[in-house]
């Protein structure tokens, strides 16, 4: 890894490295990788300006450190060496959380603000030289083919735009064998605990909306991708209620 001394590089939505070359040789992040998806921007269109930027500042308490977070990197559990990817980075919560496992983590994100801020992050991180950052999205991942031991999304699937393309990009890039966990929180379920004070806001389901059925046809997506063991349902984590995605690339894939 060099020196993340790259200031952050967004030349309309094309994967330049944040960090300096893959040095890794892991396949991750390589400027010689590129990506053509038709716009300037791979994520969603609420992602975008300066509205967007705000609406982040104000996550910034949920998004810099996440139990959410935690539990999901305890559940992928990477291993020393492996090379996982965090799609929908945000701030890096579970990028960090991931650190500790010895694993090279990729920080895919596609908003720019935001990338600014996790190559900030990664700069004063004692283990910056296992953190990647790039541009990129679920729709057109910043890796070669079978290069990735683990992938997870956490809130951030139902901002994909395009499921079929995020599942075969999955499928293309996970090393056979390789693992998927995609969970977004069911802000929706009177259970969740910010159900109370969303509701004494006045604040009805959820804007994003995310619903079973979208997880269902997200599973479908990577089931008819090629994937093995996919499944897709409701699960508690970290005390909040989730949607949840699991699959495997087949051993027999890549
Ligand atoms: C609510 S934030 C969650 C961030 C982080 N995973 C966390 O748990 O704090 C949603 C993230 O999804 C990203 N995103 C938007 N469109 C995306 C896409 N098509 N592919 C991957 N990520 C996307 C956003 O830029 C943002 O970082």
């Amino acid at each position: 890894m060099s020196s993340p001394s790259s200031a952050e590089q967004d030349h309309g939505g094309h994967h330049d490295r944040a960090a300096g070359p893959d040095h890794h040789g892991d396949g991750l992040g390589g400027n010689d990788h590129r990506h053509q998806h038709g716009h300037g921007h791979h994520g969603h269109a609420n992602d975008r300006g300066f509205a967007a930027i705000r609406r982040y500042v104000k996550q910034t308490p949920r998004m810099w450190r996440s139990e959410l977070n935690d539990a999901v990197v305890a559940d992928v559990a990477p291993t020393p060496g492996e090379r996982v990817v965090d799609i929908g980075a945000g701030m890096g919560a579970g990028v960090v959380a991931a650190t500790p496992t010895g694993a090279v983590i990729t920080a895919v994100e596609p908003t720019p603000f935001l990338r600014r801020v996790l190559t900030a992050r990664r700069f004063v991180h004692r283990a910056r030289s296992r953190i990647i950052v790039v541009d990129g999205a679920a729709e057109a991942l910043p890796a070669q083919d079978g290069s990735i031991d683990a992938a997870w999304a956490v809130n951030a699937m139902h901002h994909w735009v395009d499921p079929r393309a995020a599942a075969a990009e999955l499928a293309r890039t996970l090393r056979p064998g390789g693992r998927i966990l995609l969970v977004d929180e069911d802000f929706g379920d009177p259970e969740h605990p910010d159900a109370a004070r969303r509701a004494a806001k006045g604040h009805g389901p959820h804007r994003h909306g995310f619903s079973p059925v979208e997880a269902e046809a997200m599973a479908d997506a990577l089931l008819a991708a090629g994937l093995v063991d996919v499944e897709a349902g409701k699960r508690t984590l970290a005390g909040r209620p989730a949607l949840v995605v699991t699959a495997r690339s087949g051993v027999g894939a890549g």
